[in-house]
């Protein structure tokens, strides 16, 4: 343990979903990776702005609407400093990091790349790091290049450096797997992606609950994250991208409030971050998002990481010991994600039984089917960790996969 353990009584307090049984058992919550519970700070944000403070912004003259834009915009302050963003202005509110990388795709790939030109994928990406730059190639006729990974779910520096040539106009890759736990060393693929005139996109949609973000420092020109893996709401996210990129992007959705002035000849777009915020937006989601961030941000980001470290450790010594028990992905520099397949018994029915016990973890290809090709595997069962897991919650995991191994086998 370390010498500044985390309060579990008082984070787990904040979580009341997690006092819940489920069949009978207290529940074990370990799929993080897929979205992560709700502190009391989140729910009790979007209680209040539904409950006294709701009305749109940027529209209103009067009181309550003037406040409703004060929360939405202090929202996007407290993103732009957890991020370490230059300006607001870099910041667009999304859905999430799918909807963040099809903007990105379909505003400034699909305005900047031409025929032959190459965009760089790794093989670990999720399908939502993938699907848009195909279609992507679809419309433009560019090319795919992929970054294969190693046995241990790693991606080599050298052979980055002997993919990327003038063709390469972007680099898209994920801060965090979500079916490996692998964290990649952005701020060097960034520096081999740069030599070579290319951009950065980075999906941190697994990383920012779990690590301190500073995208100043990675000098990547695009991060993408969703509000709901890092305790905040489902349908909000940012989109971070340096200005001068911002700048010259056309909108990707055209609507209201991503105008200046429109007559049927001609519109002229609002300033930035407006121009990619057509529609009424996620007001309570952003506000919810900022509630999260301040939750992390209290609690220290640097703190988690490296608790979440030594949970990651715990764990796979104790899955090591399991008879028959394999782990997929066991890159040096990893995060709080378990993927592992066992002997003869499908994911699938290994985490069913595994319900039975209380115990929830996610038994599929993750939206990472390239990676379950690499590993040769129909799926894993994926146990990933957040903020209020315990050593004790390790412990029912790994008594759940031996209760189900005995069942099955
Ligand atoms: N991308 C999410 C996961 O990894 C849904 O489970």
């Amino acid at each position: 343990m370390s010498e500044d353990p985390l309060d579990f009584s008082l984070i787990r307090a904040q979580f009341p979903i997690l006092e819940q049984t489920e069949n009978g058992h207290p529940l074990v919550y370990l799929d993080n990776g897929a979205t992560s519970q709700k502190p009391l700070r989140v729910i009790e944000a979007l209680d209040t702005y539904y409950r006294s403070q709701n009305a749109n912004v940027h529209r209103g003259v009067y009181g309550l609407s003037e406040r409703a834009t004060e929360l939405y915009e202090g929202a996007r302050e407290t993103a732009r400093v957890f991020l370490n963003a230059r300006s607001t202005k870099e910041m667009v509110f999304v859905r999430g990091t799918t909807e963040a990388i099809n903007l990105v795709a379909q505003s400034w790939a699909r305005d900047n790349l031409k025929e032959d030109d190459e965009i760089i994928v790794t093989e670990m990406e999720h399908h939502s790091n993938i699907v848009p730059w195909q279609l992507l190639r679809d419309q433009l006729g560019i090319r795919l290049i992929v970054l294969r990974i190693n046995q241990s779910g790693e991606i080599c520096l050298n052979a980055l450096k002997g993919l990327v040539s003038e063709k390469t106009k972007l680099l898209a890759v994920t801060h965090m797997s979500n079916a490996l736990g692998s964290i990649n060393p952005i701020k060097e693929m960034v520096e081999i992606a740069h030599s070579v005139g290319a951009k950065v996109l980075v999906d941190g949609a697994q990383a920012t609950p779990h690590m301190t973000v500073d995208v100043q420092d990675l000098d990547c020109d695009f991060y993408a994250l969703s509000g709901h893996k890092m305790y905040g709401p489902t349908g909000i996210g940012i989109l971070y991208a340096k200005e001068e990129l911002l700048e010259a992007m056309p909108p990707y959705q055209g609507g209201g409030d991503m105008i200046y002035s429109v007559t049927f000849e001609k519109t002229e777009y609002n300033v930035l971050p407006y121009k990619f915020e057509a529609g009424t937006p996620h007001i309570a989601g952003a506000i919810g998002l900022a509630a999260a961030m301040d939750f992390l941000t209290d609690i220290g980001l640097d703190r988690i990481a490296a608790y979440e470290a030594e949970l990651l450790t715990y764990a796979t010594e104790q899955l090591k010991q399991i008879d028959g028990l394999r782990i997929i992905g066991e890159a040096q520099n990893k995060g709080g994600v378990i993927s592992f397949v066992m002997d003869v018994i499908h994911p699938h029915d290994m985490a069913t039984l595994m319900d039975q016990e209380g115990v929830a973890v996610r038994a599929s290809h993750h939206c990472a089917m390239p990676v379950m090709q690499h590993f040769n595997v129909p799926a894993t069962v994926r146990a990933s960790f957040g903020v209020y897991n315990s050593f004790a919650d390790i412990d029912r995991l790994v008594y759940a996969i031996e209760e189900a191994k005995a069942m099955l086998l």
